[in-house]
């Protein structure tokens, strides 16, 4: 009898603890919600920020940098180039033969480099001579039929994907990192001078002749197959926008109009912050512990660097304050950024009946291996509300370049195709997300409309962009092509 009493005590006690965790999921959805109005007003801000951005220097959370590609390439490119591509937890280097209008990207081979984590946080030498070590290696790989002509300087593109104050297409100012990289000596230099030092310190002969963002790096890349290619998104482990603007409708803009009339312009989106965001305790908290307090608030709801530590500090507060895990909570849990965007999405599209891969994660991550199913639905549905809100708000900040284009609209005199190049781990691995990305853009447009809008993805675009305008900002140009 007393045995039965404890068990029904026991039940209870359990049962209360479910109905906590569930009323912690329950107001987590309710503030993360992203209903169809709010989207619109995400946009609408979105529009009126670039405009108050275009218009002068520090006018707005969005800096919508100045590029000074006002050129996208034309398929004419010619010759042998690299890249470097250096913006998340690897870079790549790569080389790129351009064989003009009649053979295209003729080859290009490259390679990928793991970044050590002390490095994203040490000092500037450490971080580009690493860089330029691999860059030597990479060159020294250069083949009988790909190489330079004799007596000509290689030349690259350095995609460098942080904000950076651009002052001319070949050099710019760090002004602030991003991501979980915070090298403090290197905020207010030219990435490119400290980028040549090293590379002049490894003993190579190369110089950069392009310096881009990788969104202006994805925006080329599209462009070069895509004439349609108006704009270009990163989701990844950060996120941004450029898009192609008419030069006249940037006030700040300094110099002489170019001759083409237009320029690109590197948003810096991530940045954006409005009061109609979904904001919650767990993204406020996230902000305040984060390497950029204050900052980076649109990226840190959307991008891959963020999405699993959202997770993980819901998870938490369901741990601590309704024993979701049982009576302690996992230590590891407690780990910020212990759960990875890509562990999430693996649970997220776990398809198993007993959700296996859900198990699995929850014993290899954090050491929880007693969970039951009912355990694991909720942890699905998690991901559920904590991906969604991020896809659909992503999907909101490209109507805001469309409006801002014009090009929201169908008016009946010019239908025009509209195409963005996305490019991002989180884009290609991430199937919900993209999906319900893809979705959301088709109801903020309307059937009509959505039909000359086209997501296209760029399949690491943005290093041959960077390879593609390295050519059409060569030192050589105008003279004998390779
Ligand atoms: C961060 C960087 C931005 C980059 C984006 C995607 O937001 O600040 O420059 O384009 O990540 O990599």
């Amino acid at each position: 009898c007393a045995a039965a009493a404890l068990m029904v005590r026991h039940r209870m006690k359990c049962s209360g603890r479910w109905a906590r965790a569930m009323t912690i999921l329950k107001e987590f959805e309710e503030k993360s919600g992203t209903p169809i109005s709010k989207l619109r007003q995400v946009a609408d801000a979105m529009t009126v920020e670039m405009h108050a951005g275009l218009a002068s220097e520090g006018g707005s959370k969005l800096k919508m940098i100045i590029s000074y590609v006002d050129n996208l390439p034309t398929g004419d490119e010619k010759g042998l180039f690299y890249a470097l591509d250096l913006g998340g937890t690897n870079f790549r280097v790569l080389r790129v033969l351009l064989g003009g209008k009649e053979y295209g990207v003729v080859k290009q081979e490259f390679v990928e480099v793991s970044i050590p984590p002390h490095l994203m946080i040490g000092s500037s030498d450490a971080l580009f001579d690493y860089i330029a070590e691999a860059l030597k290696k990479f060159v020294d790989t250069e083949s009988e039929g790909l190489h330079v002509s004799p007596g000509r300087q290689r030349e690259l593109g350095f995609t460098f994907s942080f904000p950076v104050r651009q002052t001319s297409i070949s050099s710019g100012t760090l002004i602030k990192w991003t991501k979980g990289f915070s090298i403090e000596e290197v905020v207010g230099q030219d990435v490119v001078a400290e980028l040549t030092k090293a590379i002049e310190r490894v003993g190579l002969d190369m110089r950069v002749t392009a310096l881009v963002n990788d969104t202006i790096g994805t925006l080329a890349g599209g462009r070069y197959y895509n004439k349609d290619v108006i704009a270009a998104v990163i989701l990844g482990t950060g996120t941004n926008a450029a898009y192609v603007e008419r030069a006249n409708a940037i006030p700040k803009w300094p110099g002489l109009l170019p001759k083409s009339g237009e320029m690109v312009i590197n948003m810096e989106w991530g940045n954006f912050r409005s009061s109609h965001l979904p904001l919650t305790e767990y993204d406020n908290a996230l902000d305040v512990e984060s390497l950029n307090p204050g900052e980076q608030i649109f990226e840190k709801m959307i991008s891959g660097m963020y999405l699993g530590e959202v997770v993980r500090r819901v998870l938490c507060k369901m741990a601590e304050e309704a024993a979701f895990f049982g009576d302690t909570v996992p230590p590891k849990l407690k780990i910020p950024f212990i759960l990875r965007t890509p562990d999430m999405s693996a649970m997220h599209h776990d398809m198993t009946p007993d959700l296996k891969v859900v198990g699995s994660k929850l014993k290899d991550i954090l050491e929880v291996s007693n969970s039951s199913l009912k355990m694991r639905k909720v942890i699905v549905a998690l991901c559920e509300i904590v991906a969604t809100r991020g896809a659909r708000l992503s999907a909101a900040g490209i109507v805001g370049i469309l409006k801002k284009l014009g090009r929201d609209t169908i008016k009946d005199s010019e239908k025009q195709k509209s195409v963005v190049a996305l490019d991002g781990g989180l884009f290609e691995h991430y199937t919900k997300f993209r999906e319900c990305m893809e979705s959301t853009l088709k109801e903020l447009l309307g059937e009509e409309v959505s039909e000359n809008i086209v997501i296209e993805h760029s399949n690491d675009g943005s290093g041959i962009g960077a390879a593609l305008l390295a050519a059409s900002h060569s030192q050589y140009i105008g003279l004998d092509s390779q």
